[in-house]
Formats: structure tokens, C-alpha cells, sequence
């Protein structure tokens, strides 16, 4: 709900309230965000100004002011949201308020970007439009704020007025001036194999940190979500405030604690490398940034997220629906298979229960390695006689669906295409492009290039009955020729993947870069699930599935069992623990099911069941994190059903200690008054009993040892 009373905005969500006004002078002004207010009265904004000085442009500074959209050099000499250099060469601006509208039912929309659509919900959106009378543009700020979620999704479409060119050297899509406390930053760090660790830091007066990426996609090592907790702030308790940027390319989340304590916080493209010059009547949109509050801690924060993401982001049919178990060949064949053992494999697993078969790299051109091929999308009939139809085919007779891997971004230089198009690919003149995995990158910033690869991405899925796309991509950028080209880039994947995912609504696609390099609410817009990482160890997993569900939800991290030792780390864990860690994500196999022996085909088998019992509430379900594999020797977490019905949990405890006496695991989002089965072991338990004693974990007198119950409500 969006309020105006005099010259103040007042914006409400389901528990939160977002305040701003407009001074006399016309600044648009931040005035509060948190929990929701009645706001019966604004006195106390007034009270602010006059603290602040009063209301006369030669009387204050808007370095004291919190703001909505701040300028660097007119009075406020903080990290500005943004730099627009006009005709006379300076960056100075002043924005004043110029008008605002209010629209019913709608979520902001932005020209080539993905964003939250309002999906028949209670949506709201307001549009403040400010002007820089001196430079002749204007910056519409728009704001969407849903009754039912505690969120904000801000972005930011800049307009030029005037007859001269002017040019962005920045546009942040959201800037919060948050007041004075103990905050604690809390993001995203990693690389590959090692995606979203965890990382928690406190905010000292005069730091400036930019939790940023210039390695082209959202990237293995910064993600593009950031929060901002009170000090000591948990799972469950405690104020919370996170970003999360609805785009995957170049980002940055800048944060900067000025002398009076007030901390600056300010999501969007990374300024490095961005520049963007609008001549008279362009306009320029930024991606979107959602901001949400929560309360009840960082917990409180995901199970927001989770709903905010599957409800009103991801689109098509899968969003919420239950994911077909698969089993894809990649750790069981790599580049090295033929017809016949791709059908023994998907036979075995068909007998195992599993539901569809993933044909990954390696299935065109004349590809055995990574050397050659990326870009000829035409299947190599010397490893797949059938062709890629024949084979959908007869995995298909089996009761198999059937996917195929695409990494339609990147050419490799020995490729037909690349022999063709050399001047496709992207590079800056005078210089020999880098390659990396061999591979050159395609410039999507050209409408050839786009045509090129929509075409032969959707004659292969019109040639056959796929069912499934795991979309990937396995560089990051060098060789940008321009500034903004990163962006251009970023415009150019978004226009294939909508045309590509709209022709074909039916299918399943899943996001992967080199692992987990590209796991943003971008791309989980058009692509519902996300190959979380190449480490498939279930250790390293309990940490990389349980940072990702922080910001993303369970239903779009892929979580694999593959084969010990793991082909990534060399460790050895039970096919137990394995399955037990994969169950909390989009369960599948990565293995060469043709080497189970029996007993683990057995369990195989059982797993498969397992996780079809559980994957409604995968799809659906609040998520609870209980132990941190990041801070403790364990992991625990739980989904609930939303209903209380059933709820699913895993504990881990990674090295085995002898004597160490097992901490209890207390459940959460349970009935009180209700008691629950356990699936598993038939016991029967209060729901109370659950969420107030807990329980203590019976772990195997080994290294990596996990228990899961799968709770029934009586
Ligand atoms: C990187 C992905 O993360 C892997 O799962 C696999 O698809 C390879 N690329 C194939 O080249």
C-alpha cells in the first residue's frame, strides 16, 4: 500500500514501512525503513529537518541527509548513486522532485530486464520523477511494494531532456542512507568450486567496501546479494536488511560508513567499466534491486526471499512445480560415451526409478574435449548415431524424459562457426583475444550473433522431445572493446533467453556457469533452477547449498549425488550422506549408475523414492537453517510445509568427535499442538516437544555422518 500525505511517501508491505519525503527545497528525502508504522503523525520528520538546519538552500547540507538518490559534489560529498556528466564536463547534480505517480495493481517494468511482475497480487508502484534542471535530465525513481511480502524493488530509469549528450558514469538501481548502529555486512564471496561462502564483517566509521564483480556473469566470487544485520543479529533474531540484485552481469553493492556513523548502502552495475551516454529523449534503465527487511533475523530474510523469488520472479510453469529427478552423465562419461552407454546408463536409471535422462557437454560437432566444437550445434552422429531425435527418442521409449546441455554463449576457435564468423566473437582490436577453457566469447551485443544462436539453439529443440536445457556458460569476460559493453552483453543474453524460453514454455531450463558462477535472480527469472557448483562433495556442499539458501531458494539449487572419491576434492562420504545433503535442493544423479553395485542400486532405488515423497515440499515449503556448517562441526536445517503438515529435516556433523555429547537440534515452523511421525523410524513426537527440547542426532561413530527424519503430522 502507497500513501501520500503532504509532501511524504509513506510505503507499507506486509510488515514493513518505507518513509521518505520531499523537503521544501525539493530534495526527495529518506526518512525511515523497518518495521511497519501506523504513521499517524509526520511532526517528527519536520523535527529532522530542523535538526538538520533548517529548510533555506544556503542553511544545510545534504550530507547529513539521508536521501533517496544521492549526488556526489552538491553538498554531499559521500559515494554518490550516480554520475551523469553534462555538456560542461561536470558531474555536479542536484535532483528535486518534479511529480509523482501511483499505479494500482503493477510492478515496475523495465525495458529488456527481468523484474518482479505483480502476478495478480496486491501490488503497488510508485514513480517519483526528479530533475537536474542544470543538465537537463530526469531520473524516475520507481518503487513496488507488495501487501503480502516485506519487500521494496527499486530501479532507476534516467532520461535525457535536453538538446546535448549527456553521459552516465554511474547509475546505482537503489541507494539506502540507513541510520547510525552497530551493522554487521553480511555477503557472498568464493570462486569456483567454492561458490557463496559465507562472510560477516563489522562496519566501521569510514570504511568503504564494494562487494563487487567484473568478471562479466553475476560470478563465482561476489554474488549479487549483500545484508546488512544488527549487530549479533541470527537465524532467528534480530534486524536484517538484504539487496538482491535482479541481474547478471558486472554488479556492485557499494557500503560506505561516513563520519557521522550513517552507513550508505547502494546496489547495481558495477561503475568499473560502465559508461552509458544518452543522447536527446534516450532513456537508460537500471537493473532491479530488491530490498527486504526482516525482524525475525536472517531467516526471516530467506523464507521472504524464497516466496518473493518462486511467486512473483521466476516464470513459466516450473516455477512451483515438482522437478523430475534426473540423472545427467557429465562425472559419469565426460566427453567419452557413446549411444549405447548413454542408453545403458539412462536404462539403469529408469530402473532406479529416476524420471529423465541429461545429455551434458560433448554431444556436437566434433567434440571430444574442450578443445573444439562450442558453437556447432549439430550433433555428432559418430558418438550418437540416432542423432539427437533418435536418441530423445529412445530414451523416451524407456519412460524417460529426456535434456540436453547447451553452452550457446561461447565458440571455441577450431569450430566452424568461429571459422565462418571470426569477427563474431568478442575482442578489442590490436589485441589477440584471450581464451579461456579455450573458448572466445560470442559478442551478444550484436542482433547477428543473437539471431545465430536463438536459431540453432531452437532448431536442436525443435528437432526432438527435450524436455530439459541446462543452459551453461564456462568463461568470464576479457577483451570488452567499450565501456558498458559488459552491459550490452548482459542486454543481448537477456533478449536470447526470453525469446528462447517464451518459444519454448514447456521446457526446463536450468542455469549453470562453470558451476554456480552465474546463480542470480537474473537468470532464475527465465530459468527456475540453478547448477549450484561443480562441487558435488557433499561437505562442501553443506556449505554451499546452506549459503545459497540464504538468498535464493531450495527449489533453484541443484544438488546432485555423484561418485566417491569425489572427482573434485578427492573426499569419500557414504551414499547416504550424499543423498541425505542432496535432498533440501532439486535432487538428481551424477554418476555412472551402471557401476552401482547392488546393495547401492538398492539404495539408489530408495533414494529416488525418498526424494519424490519430499519434493512437493522442496518446491514449496519455508526453509529453516539450524546449525552452521560455516561456524560449528555440523549443519542442520529443515523445510516445513507452509501448512505445518510435514516437514523434512537433515543434521550433519562433518568429523566424527569422540565424547563431544550431540547439541540438540530445536525445529521450527511446527504445530505446537500437533504430534509428528517420523517416516523413517516411526516415532512419534510432540510437535512442541520439537521446537522447544529438540532433539539430539544419533550420528554414526564416523567422519560425516547425517540423519534425516521426514516428519508426518498425526
Ligand atoms: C561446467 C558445468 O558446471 C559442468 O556441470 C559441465 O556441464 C561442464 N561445464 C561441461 O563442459
Amino acid at each position: 500500500m502507497i500513501e501520500k500525505n503532504e509532501n511524504v511517501f509513506h510505503l507499507r508491505g506486509k510488515n514493513i514501512s518505507y518513509i521518505m519525503s520531499v523537503n521544501e527545497c525539493g530534495d526527495l528525502l529518506h526518512c525511515y525503513y523497518g518495521k511497519k508504522l501506523r504513521g499517524k503523525s509526520y511532526d517528527w520528520i519536520k523535527q529532522r529537518w530542523i535538526i538538520w538546519g533548517g529548510y533555506a538552500s544556503d542553511k544545510w547540507t545534504l550530507d547529513i541527509c539521508p536521501q533517496e538518490y544521492p549526488a556526489y559534489g552538491y553538498t554531499d560529498l559521500r559515494s554518490p548513486a550516480y554520475r551523469i556528466i553534462g555538456k560542461n564536463g561536470s558531474g555536479v547534480s542536484r535532483l528535486t522532485y518534479k511529480s509523482h505517480k501511483i499505479t494500482e495493481n503493477a510492478a515496475s517494468e523495465i525495458e529488456g530486464m527481468p523484474s518482479l511482475f505483480a502476478g495478480g497480487k496486491n501490488a503497488q508502484t510508485l514513480d517519483i520523477t526528479l530533475e537536474d534542471k542544470n543538465l537537463g535530465y530526469e531520473v524516475v525513481l520507481s518503487y513496488t511494494v507488495f501487501d503480502e511480502f516485506d519487500i521494496i524493488a527499486r530501479n532507476v530509469k534516467i532520461t535525457n531532456i535536453s538538446d546535448a549528450q549527456i553521459k552516465i558514469d554511474s547509475a546505482y538501481s537503489a541507494s539506502a542512507d540507513m541510520p547510525k548502529d552497530d551493522y554487521e555486512l553480511i555477503y557472498f564471496s568464493g570462486g569456483w568450486g567454492k561458490e557463496r561462502e559465507m562472510c560477516r564483517e563489522s562496519v566501521p566509521q569510514g570504511v568503504k567496501i564494494d562487494i563487487s564483480n567484473a568478471r562479466g556473469g553475476s560470478g563465482h566470487n561476489m554474488n549479487p546479494f549483500v545484508m546488512l544485520a544488527s549487530k549479533g543479529a541470527d537465524e532467528n533474531h534480530g534486524e536484517v536488511y538484504s539487496m538482491t540484485l535482479v541481474y547478471s552481469g558486472n554488479h556492485s553493492t557499494m557500503l560506505e560508513c561516513d563520519q557521522y556513523g550513517g552507513v550508505r548502502i547502494m546496489q547495481g552495475i558495477n561503475p568499473f567499466g560502465f559508461e552509458w551516454v544518452l543522447d536527446s529523449g534516450e532513456s537508460f534503465y537500471t537493473p532491479q534491486s530488491i530490498m527486504c527487511y526482516s525482524d525475525k533475523g536472517i531467516g526471516g530474510i530467506s523464507r521472504e526471499l524464497h516466496d518473493v523469488i518462486r511467486q512473483n520472479l521466476c516464470r513459466g510453469k516450473w516455477a512451483d512445480k515438482e522437478r523430475p529427478i534426473l540423472i545427467n552423465n557429465w562425472e559419469a562419461t565426460y566427453f567419452d560415451f557413446t549411444e549405447e552407454k548413454l542408453l545403458r546408463i539412462a536404462e539403469k536409471a529408469k530402473d532406479a526409478g529416476i524420471e529423465m535422462f541429461v545429455l551434458d557437454d560433448g554431444w556436437f560437432g566434433k567434440r571430444n574435449d574442450e578443445n573444439t566444437s562450442l558453437g556447432d550445434w549439430v550433433v555428432n552422429t559418430d558418438k550418437i548415431p540416432s542423432g539427437i531425435g533418435g536418441l530423445a527418442k529412445k530414451i523416451n521409449d524407456m519412460e524417460l524424459k529426456f535434456g540436453l546441455w547447451f553452452e550457446p554463449e561461447a565458440v571455441n576457435p577450431d569450430s566452424d562457426i568461429y571459422r565462418l564468423h571470426p569477427d563474431w566473437i568478442v575482442r578489442t582490436e590490436g589485441i589477440e583475444p584471450a581464451k579461456s577453457r579455450h573458448e572466445y566469447l560470442l559478442d551478444l551485443t550484436r542482433e547477428d550473433v543473437r539471431r545465430y544462436i536463438t536459431d540453432a539453439v531452437c532448431a536442436v529443440l525443435s528437432s526432438a522431445n527435450i524436455e530439459y536445457v541446462k543452459w551453461d556458460m564456462n568463461r568470464p569476460m576479457t577483451d570488452m572493446p567499450y565501456n558498458g559493453f559488459n552491459h550490452r552483453f548482459t542486454l543481448g543474453l537477456y533478449k536470447i533467453i526470453e525469446e528462447i524460453t517464451s518459444r519454448f514454455p514447456n521446457i526446463l531450463f536450468e542455469g549453470c556457469s562453470g558451476g554456480g558462477g552465474r546463480f542470480d535472480a537474473g537468470i532464475l527469472a527465465y530459468m527456475p533452477q540453478i547448477w549450484a557448483s561443480d562441487n558435488s562433495d557433499a561437505v562442501k556442499r553443506l556449505q554451499i547449498q546452506y549459503s545459497t539458501s540464504i538468498a535464493y531458494p531450495i527449489s533453484s539449487i541443484s544438488a546432485h549425488v555423484t561418485a566417491v572419491p569425489n572427482h573434485q576434492n578427492g573426499r569419500v562420504t557414504s551414499l547416504k550422506t550424499r543423498g541425505d545433503v542432496a535432498y533440501c535442493g532439486v535432487f538428481g544423479y551424477e554418476l555412472d549408475i551402471t557401476k552401482a553395485d547392488d546393495e547401492e542400486f538398492e539404495e539408489i532405488k530408495a533414494q529416488v523414492k525418498t526424494a519424490k515423497a519430499l519434493r512437493r515440499l522442496m518446491a514449496d515449503g519455508d526453509f529453516y537453517r539450524l546449525e552452521n556448517p560455516y561456524t560449528t562441526n555440523y549443519c542442520a536445517w529443515e523445510t516445513a510445509a507452509k501448512d505445518k503438515s510435514e516437514a523434512f529435516v537433515m543434521c550433519a556433523k562433518v568429523l566424527s568427535v569422540i565424547n563431544s555429547g550431540e547439541k540438540r537440534v530445536r525445529l521450527m515452523g511446527l504445530d505446537a499442538d500437533a504430534d509428528y511421525r517420523d517416516e523413517y523410524t516411526n516415532a512419534v513426537y510432540g510437535g512442541d516437544e520439537l521446537m522447544y527440547r529438540g532433539f539430539e542426532p544419533t550420528y554414526e561413530n564416523r567422519d560425516f555422518s547425517t540423519q534425516i527424519l521426514h516428519l508426518i503430522k498425526m
